[in-house]
Formats: structure tokens, sequence, C-alpha cells
């Protein structure tokens, strides 16, 4: 009998996902962007399910777009942080990635490569992460049309796009559109998740979808059901212990949780050593059978204990869902301090996925 602790990819729903981001991207066009193992859903199965409706993909690293190849696809793949040697960029060129060069570094390299790939070239306009200064940017251009390299577009990032009290992210947009006015021909693309849903934001060329693709929020204020958004994975499990739990009794490590009346209780074959968050503490949301129950005391490696009084009929065998469509997992990641990108992308390698739909 395998573990019955699995995460279930619900296909379909990333379709509607990416869906969404194109109606709201048009007349622009959005790349899907698939990175860190198609945030933790699997690359070659997510970029397989988007294939017919995505133009192009987007990865953190050559590694990631090779395998998007490995998956017989042949859709341009963008490479957000660029390339890490100059051999990286031969590469480019013959598999069709777009490398967005961020530094000088990596343009030198063009000269030194001689590949021609076709590139980006990203701007910082504010989240001093990667990017050139946008005053470099006629230099930038003057130097790979000099070693006649194409030239997609210009990218930039936005730090604060969550939050609609914010309006940095404007400031953001006015600098990008400053600094490509004199080029015209360029494709621009700054839009990530969260963009895509605030009101009256240019969205330009290509949007750059992802955490929406797999119907976890990205604003601050709206949960992913609000914005149109279906979760894609169901991370699910089964009850293997139930017991009840008599006044003054404690469960799991360091009994920081102590009954104070008679409490049904129930082990889950899950723990940190699948990706559930350590730090999810007392009270975060999970469901028995269809009904909502909380977490009690300290997550384990591969077990956590619900409070079964909601469903006191539960039984060894019944049916967990950590997050999906009953509890999202953004509820979770809340609990936990931290935030759905993180819980998805962290699921282990323990955690078979199943694909469905
Ligand atoms: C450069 C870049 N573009 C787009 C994205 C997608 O962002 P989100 O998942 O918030 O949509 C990311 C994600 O980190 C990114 O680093």
């Amino acid at each position: 009998m395998p573990r019955p602790t699995r995460a279930l990819v619900d296909l379909s729903a990333l379709q509607h996902n990416y869906r969404l981001a194109c109606e709201r991207a048009a007349p622009g066009q959005s790349m899907a962007v698939v990175k860190a193992d198609g945030y933790g859903h699997g690359i070659a199965r997510v970029a397989g399910a988007l294939a017919e409706l995505a133009p192009c993909f987007a990865v953190a690293c050559i590694e990631e777009a090779l395998s998007i190849r490995q998956a017989g696809l042949s859709q341009p793949v963008v490479l957000l942080e660029g390339v890490h040697t100059a051999e990286d960029l031969g590469i480019c060129a013959g598999q069709g990635f777009e490398p967005v060069l961020h530094n000088a570094e990596q343009l030198a390299w063009l000269a030194q490569s001689g590949a021609r790939p076709r590139i980006w070239i990203k701007l910082n306009t504010g989240m001093n992460r990667l990017g050139f200064p946008p005053a470099e940017l006629p230099a930038c251009l003057a130097q790979a049309r000099h070693q006649g390299v194409e030239v997609r577009g210009l990218m930039t990032h936005f730090a604060c796009s969550d939050d609609l009290d914010d309006d940095f992210t404007q400031v953001q947009t006015r600098r990008l559109q400053q600094a490509a006015a004199d080029y015209p021909g360029l494709a621009l693309s700054l839009a990530n998740s969260a963009a895509h849903f605030r009101p009256g934001q240019p969205l330009f060329h290509w949007t750059r979808p992802g955490i929406m693709l797999y119907g976890a929020t990205p604003m601050l204020a709206a949960s992913a059901a609000e914005l149109g958004l279906k979760p894609v994975m169901t991370l699910e499990s089964e009850l293997i212990a139930v017991r009840t739990l008599q006044p003054g009794d404690s469960v799991g490590y360091g009994a920081t949780w102590v009954a104070e009346q008679s409490t049904p209780m129930g082990i889950v074959a899950i723990g940190y050593g699948d990706g559930y968050p350590r730090h999810a503490g007392t009270g975060t949301p999970a469901a028995v059978n269809g009904r909502r129950v909380r977490l009690i005391g300290r997550v384990s490696m591969d077990m956590l204990a619900l409070d079964l009084s909601a469903v006191p009929d539960a039984r060894v065998g019944d049916r967990v869902e950590l997050w999906g469509g009953q509890v999202s997992v953004d509820e979770v990641a809340a609990s936990a301090g931290t935030i759905g990108y993180e819980l998805l992308t962290g699921v282990t390698v323990r955690v078979p996925r199943i694909y469905r739909n």
C-alpha cells in the first residue's frame, strides 16, 4: 500500500487560470511562468498542459528551459535570470531560449561567445534586484546591436504590485515607459500576476503570470476565489490514527497543546518532510471528509495532529485535505507566516504528483 499522501494537480484549473491571465493581458500576450518546477506542480506536465495555449514560457534558469525542450515543446523560453556563463549563450541561440540580460558581464559575454540568441534587457526601475539603470539603456542597446544581436524587448519587475494601496507600481511603470519612449519597436514586459488585477494598470506587450496560474492569490487583500482563480494543487493525505484526548493530555513534540476537555484527535500522514510548513500552528485549517477542522500542536516531519471535534465520526483511512478547494493554500500560508508561493514550491519529492484532466 503506498503512503496516502499526494498532490493532485488539476490541469484544467491551470488552463482556466492561464486563460484568465490572457483575457486580462489582451491585446498583449502572456508568457507562462513555470520556474521552480512549475511552482512545485511539475514543470513538464504544467508546460505540456499549456502547450496549445501559451506562445512562450518563462523560467529562471537554463536547466529549467532545457526540461521544457525535453518535454518536447518548441516555444521560445525566456530566462528571467539571464545566463551564468558565456557558453550558456550558445545553448540559448541553439535552443531558442531568450535570456534576459541584466548586467554588464552578461552583455560582455555576447562579444566573447559569438553566439547570437534573441535577448531581452532588464531595467532596474526600483526593485533593486537585477537590471541596468534606465539611463544606461542606450549604451546597452548599442552594444547588443553592435554584436548583431536582436533585442526582443525591455523587462522590469514590480516590487509592490500586490498592494493596491501602494503607488510604487505606477512609479516603476512610468520609469519603464520613459526609458522605452525612444524605442517603439521594443516589446515591453513588466506585469507579474498581481499587476493583472490592478485597475488601470497598463500591461503592454507581454505579461508574466506565475502564481495566478496555480490558483493562489497574488494580492495582499483579495483571495484567489475572489479573483476568479481555481486551485490547481490539492495536497491530501489520510488519518492514520484517531484517539480521544482527555483533559490534561498533550499532543506532539514539546507537548505544546493540551486538551482542556475531552477531544477527538486524528493523526495525518503528512509533515514538514513533505513540505507542509512546520510553522503552521494550532488553529491552521484543514478539511476531513469535506468538513473544516483545525491543526493542533507542532507539525512533525511525517505527521501532524487535527482536532476532530467537528467530525467526531472520522475514522482511520478518512481523507484529509491540507490545501486545495476547501482550504486555500493562502490560508495555510497565512497561518504559517508565509505566502502560497513558498508552500507550493516547497512540496517535497516524497509527495507523488497525480495529474487530472
Ligand atoms: C522576473 C519575474 N517575472 C515574473 C514572475 C512571476 O511572478 P508571480 O508569480 O508573482 O506572478 C516572477 C516570479 O518571481 C519573476 O521573478
